[in-house]
């Protein structure tokens, strides 16, 4: 089993991951139907910790900063600092630390908003999904609230066969991390273990490519899954033959259809 010290994020040396991340950024943006924030929290009272967990270079928490009216406190954590912008962000901390370790001791019932998106596979071999969840649910106030927004492999999609294979691409590499494809169905009975309330869950599909209706982000969605996948092919089978070819298929075949990805959003609420 790797220690603390051995963690890091796979595809932390893909290149041009900030960009792949920016992209998708958008397209979950989009298909959230422009919402940045699904738990029914009251932004409009100044002065609130929000924090996003695996927040890379803090774009989230950069967009939901710029989208509200009312002055909070941003904090971001990731394992990987090298993805920290240069540059502060006025009202924005960003703080290296693992969701697989114990949270600042001084943190603990002190956040209003806890989010954290396409993060939980880093759980890795170290952790388990649920000891993460509980971690993070001992950072949020009683009344705050906590949202977990990933992808979702447990659901099938009438995709095209290059998606196809993507998504058992990515099964296999789920499951070699450690925390294995369905971990996204973990996350709900995790929360109600946890003692949360009022928890609630959707599904949303995530258009990559042809398909979207929107043109720069058919656009964003064509680069970001290619580069998702070409990195994500390389990640579990290594540097093949095929993954060229597999990473110029992908590319025509979201031109052509477009592919979905399935996406869950769980929000809950400590009492
Ligand atoms: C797929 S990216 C998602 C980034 C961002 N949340 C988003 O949705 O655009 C996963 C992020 O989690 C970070 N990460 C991976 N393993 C982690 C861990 N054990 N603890 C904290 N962050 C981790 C990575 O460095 C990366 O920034």
């Amino acid at each position: 089993m790797p220690s603390h010290g051995e963690e890091r994020y796979i595809l932390e040396g893909h290149e041009g991951e900030l960009q792949r991340l920016a992209d998708q950024h958008d397209v979950l943006t989009y298909a959230s139907d422009n919402k940045l924030v699904f738990a029914p929290v009251d932004f409009s009272q100044p002065g609130l910790r929000i924090l996003d967990s695996g927040c890379a270079d803090g774009l989230w928490l950069r967009r939901l900063q710029a989208s509200l009216g009312a002055q909070h406190e941003y904090i971001g954590t990731d394992i990987n600092p090298k993805f920290f912008p240069k540059q502060a962000q006025p009202g924005i901390t960003l703080q290296v630390q693992s969701i697989t370790q114990d949270w600042p001791e001084d943190w603990t019932s002190t956040f209003d908003y806890v989010h954290q998106r396409s993060t939980l596979i880093g759980a890795g071999k170290v952790s388990t999904v649920e000891e993460c969840i509980e971690r993070l649910v001992k950072l949020v106030k009683p009344g705050g609230w906590i949202e977990f927004f990933e992808s979702d492999l447990n659901q099938v999609r009438p995709n095209g066969p290059v998606m196809d294979q993507l998504m058992d691409v990515t099964k296999t590499l789920f499951d070699m991390l450690g925390v294995g494809y369905g971990y996204t169905a973990r996350i709900r009975p995790a929360l109600e273990k946890a003692g949360l309330i009022d928890i609630q869950e959707v599904t949303i599909d995530a258009v990559y490519g042809a398909g979207c209706d929107d043109p720069e982000i058919v656009g964003k969605g064509m680069t970001s899954m290619t580069s998702a996948g070409n990195a994500i092919y390389k990640a579990a089978k290594g540097e093949s033959d095929s993954l060229k070819e597999f990473t110029e298929e992908l590319h025509e075949e979201l031109a052509a259809r477009g592919g979905r990805l399935p996406c869950k959003v769980v929000w809950a609420r400590k009492p």
